[in-house]
């Protein structure tokens, strides 16, 4: 993981040799396929084979990661996403090189991450089905200005602002290590939170590559 001042692209350290797996009925996020075989895996061939069996056995929560920077603020749905160290508590968001939101994220100090919840498919519908590149989301929600002008989805059950201590090229995603600077939440009876099944259905608004 490299360490970089915020504001500066530094993603050259290589992650993973290749980006997620692709192949989903809807897209690159999540797959749908799999099947019982349970077979070993040896070589390149049955290794990605193997990953395609795997990936679909992840239902990981989906988030909203909004960004305001240079003037502009943007925003997507996201689930390459994790905790990643207790002390310092860290999380690591993956956004993809594609994305509008990426872009503007680039150059950014702070990101926010909210969690949404079961009952808000609309979000996820808004911040993961359109691009910013030729809409404005956040003139279709409500939220207010938080830590260094960051947007804050006024509706989500848990959110936090992170600052950016550095970014790793993950190929086609590059990975913001966050800093938690700021938070709020969680809301009483909001701790069941929407997760990539809940999205079936979804298609990203952004090619991902
Ligand atoms: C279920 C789902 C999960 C997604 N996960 C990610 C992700 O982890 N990282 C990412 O950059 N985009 C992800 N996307 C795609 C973006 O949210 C989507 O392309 C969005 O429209 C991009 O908006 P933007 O162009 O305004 O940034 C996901 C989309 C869906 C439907």
């Amino acid at each position: 993981m490299s360490r970089t001042q915020s504001g500066t692209d530094d993603t050259t350290e290589s992650g993973m040799d290749s980006g997620p797996n692709g192949g989903a009925a809807d897209g690159p996020y999540g797959v749908t396929e799999n099947d019982d075989s349970g077979g070993r895996a040896r070589g390149d061939a049955a290794a990605a084979e193997a990953v395609r069996r795997f990936i679909p056995l992840l239902d990981y929560p989906l988030y909203v990661v909004t960004v305001a920077s240079a003037g502009e603020r943007a925003g997507c749905l996201v689930g390459f996403a994790s905790q990643c160290s207790i002390g310092p508590e860290r999380f690591m968001i993956w956004l993809s090189r594609a994305n509008h939101t990426f872009g503007v994220a680039r150059s950014a100090a702070l990101l926010g991450v909210h969690l949404l919840g079961r009952h808000q498919y609309a979000l996820a519908e808004l911040f993961g089905g359109r691009t910013g590149d030729r809409f404005d989301k956040f003139g279709h929600v409500r939220w207010y200005e938080g830590e260094g002008g960051t947007p804050v989805l006024t509706d989500a059950p848990a959110w936090f602002v992170g600052r950016v201590e550095g970014r790793t090229d993950g190929g086609d995603h590059v990975g913001f290590l966050l800093t938690p600077v700021t938070g709020g939440g969680p809301r009483a009876g909001r701790g069941d939170p929407l997760r990539l099944s809940d999205a079936a259905g979804l298609t990203a608004g952004h090619p991902a590559t």
